[in-house]
């Protein structure tokens, strides 16, 4: 099974769904010959009417971040994983770099993991180097790291997609190169192994600058389970053009 999963940061508004809605319609007709997941994650504002519009649908509708208190508390403008769930959200994408470089820690991101995942919600995680730690060929040690401080042993793997998002790559067009890529995630699969038993298989996506152009080179990376995509998630062609380039 592969994962497209959108990522609309702070973009869409209501009449926005129709851009889901396309991709819909795609997704129904290509249903009985291929086998993947789509998902997005919309900003709060869209949860509850979106996660209706599409409850019969082949999308799941899921949040970008969750605060790390649960259920109720007076913290002002912060939204809990209790709350999500309430407003229909299947999935919560979790420590993405935008968030790290606003303050969240591995200790903020444990108890947002932990509150996800307690309140049934999937969680998509992310992980990556920046430049200077790739440079220095720090990448896999930096990526462990990320997942061990904040992942204990009793979490449910099933719950959690782990997105490996370099962050010289988000946003700038850049990509690693395949072997780069496959070599990163084939030993970060590994060392999960080692560290949380044989018998998890963690899935690991790709994200960063994915679009319809390279989303044919990473096809044949079978390590890699799919693929979290930014800014080519906002118009349904080029999101289209991603699934329609990596089967062909
Ligand atoms: P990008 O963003 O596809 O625009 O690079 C990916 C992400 O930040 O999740």
């Amino acid at each position: 099974m592969k994962y497209f999963i959108g990522n609309w940061k702070m973009f869409g508004i209501e009449k926005s769904f129709k851009i889901l809605k396309k991709i819909n319609l795609h997704i129904k007709k290509d249903f009985y010959k291929k086998s993947y997941k789509v998902m997005f994650a919309v900003p709060y504002t869209l949860i509850s009417n979106y996660s209706k519009k599409f409850k019969n649908s082949k999308i799941l509708i899921g949040a970008q971040n969750c605060y790390f208190k649960d259920h109720f508390s007076s913290n002002t403008g912060q939204i809990s994983a209790f709350m999500l769930k309430d407003a229909g959200c299947s999935f919560v994408i979790i420590g993405h770099s935008d968030n790290r470089a606003e303050g969240d820690n591995e200790n903020i991101l444990y108890e947002k993991v932990k509150n996800a995942i307690n309140n049934n919600l999937n969680v998509i995680f992310c992980i990556g180097e920046n430049k200077k730690q790739k440079e220095k060929k720090q990448t896999l040690k930096v990526l462990t790291n990320q997942i061990k401080r904040v992942f204990k042993k009793d979490f449910n793997e099933k719950k959690i997609i782990i997105a490996y998002e370099p962050i010289w790559s988000i946003g700038t067009g850049k990509i690693p190169k395949t072997n780069e890529l496959s070599n990163t995630v084939k030993k970060l699969k590994k060392t999960l192994k080692i560290n949380y038993g044989r018998k998890k298989n963690f899935k690991i996506l790709y994200g960063g600058s994915v679009d319809g152009t390279n989303a044919s080179k990473f096809s044949k990376l079978t390590d890699v389970d799919g693929f979290l995509i930014g800014g080519a998630s906002k118009s349904d062609k080029k999101f289209i053009d991603i699934i329609k380039n990596y089967y062909r």
